[in-house]
């Protein structure tokens, strides 16, 4: 029987979380990675998705592969991870930087901004662009930070998917974009490659976000469509580090289902924009 099947209502659902439980810690105590605490309906349904690809039956199964096998354990941990991005992802935000963020940027000696999870690297591209666009590039360096290596190497290599550069230059377009988004590309046979030069400013880098302390202080920290996967205990000590990492006066930018509200960091911050959920540091 297919092994979703065999999670309708009436399973045991007591047994389940246990099994997820132990899989957890085992994938935490043998590779390092904290799953720990992600939010646990979405961890529940990726683990089952792997579950069907490598034709197992149980949690535990799977736990008994993955903790034998390198290889299983990194094909579980690209489901885990969900590594979705994209160029100038909600572009009005980008605007929002442009016209109001740049500005103030520009009046520092030296610009630093940190991508918290930042996948292949189009977030941090989009801000190399806009801030090239702006002319603050040159004083400024991006940090961009994930736990997926996989993707952090196709950042590196500057890869953008040739298939969705339309929707990208739609996207720089809405963003104010002031030149033309093949501007930034060159091909490198059929591959679409983003511009050295902007690769040049940005530092890619592993860093958990559970595990891992602050390693800089930033006048503008993203922090996007990484913290709807934490629990809300993960979330807190998540919104400590950006806390402690940003300067005062600096930007906290978070994605749209995401919010400073309800957290112990909401009075350290004033909106800025709530629809693109930017924050900037009071206190
Ligand atoms: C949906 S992507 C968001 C990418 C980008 N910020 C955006 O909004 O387009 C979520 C990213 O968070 C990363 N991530 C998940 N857990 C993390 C952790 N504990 N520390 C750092 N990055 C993490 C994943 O690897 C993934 O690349």
């Amino acid at each position: 029987m297919n092994a979703e099947l065999k999670q309708l209502p009436g399973a045991d659902e007591q047994l389940e979380k246990l099994e997820i439980e132990l899989l957890l810690e085992g994938v935490y105590r043998r590779y390092g990675y904290d799953f720990r605490r992600y939010a646990f309906p979405s961890l529940r349904r990726r683990i089952w998705h792997r579950i069907n690809l490598e034709r197992l039956g149980t949690i535990s199964a799977l736990q008994e592969k993955v903790l034998h096998d390198r290889d299983s354990f990194e094909r579980l941990l690209s489901d885990l991870v969900i590594p979705a991005t994209e160029m100038f992802r909600d572009p009005g935000l980008f605007l929002f930087l442009r016209e109001r963020i740049a500005p103030i940027l520009s009046r520092l000696p030296f610009v630093r901004v940190w991508h918290a999870g930042c996948a292949s690297g189009e977030e941090a591209y989009s801000t190399a662009i806009l801030f090239e666009e702006e002319g603050i590039l040159a004083k400024s360096r991006l940090y961009a930070t994930d736990i997926s290596r996989s993707a952090l190497r196709r950042a590196r290599e500057r890869i953008i998917p040739a298939d969705r550069c339309g929707q990208y230059a739609r996207n720089y377009e809405l963003a104010g974009g002031k030149s033309d988004f093949s501007d930034y590309c060159e091909r490198e046979h059929d591959l679409v490659l983003m511009k050295r030069r902007l690769h040049e400013r940005i530092v890619f880098a592993e860093h958990n976000l559970v595990t891992d302390q602050s390693f800089n202080e930033f006048h503008v920290i993203f922090c996007r469509n990484v913290l709807i996967y934490f629990n809300s205990e993960l979330r807190d000590r998540v919104h400590g580090l950006l806390f402690e990492s940003l300067a005062k006066g600096g930007f906290l930018i978070l994605g749209g289902k995401e919010s400073i509200a309800f957290t112990r960091y909401a009075d350290c911050y004033e909106t800025w924009n709530e629809e693109y959920r930017i924050y900037r540091k009071i206190r």
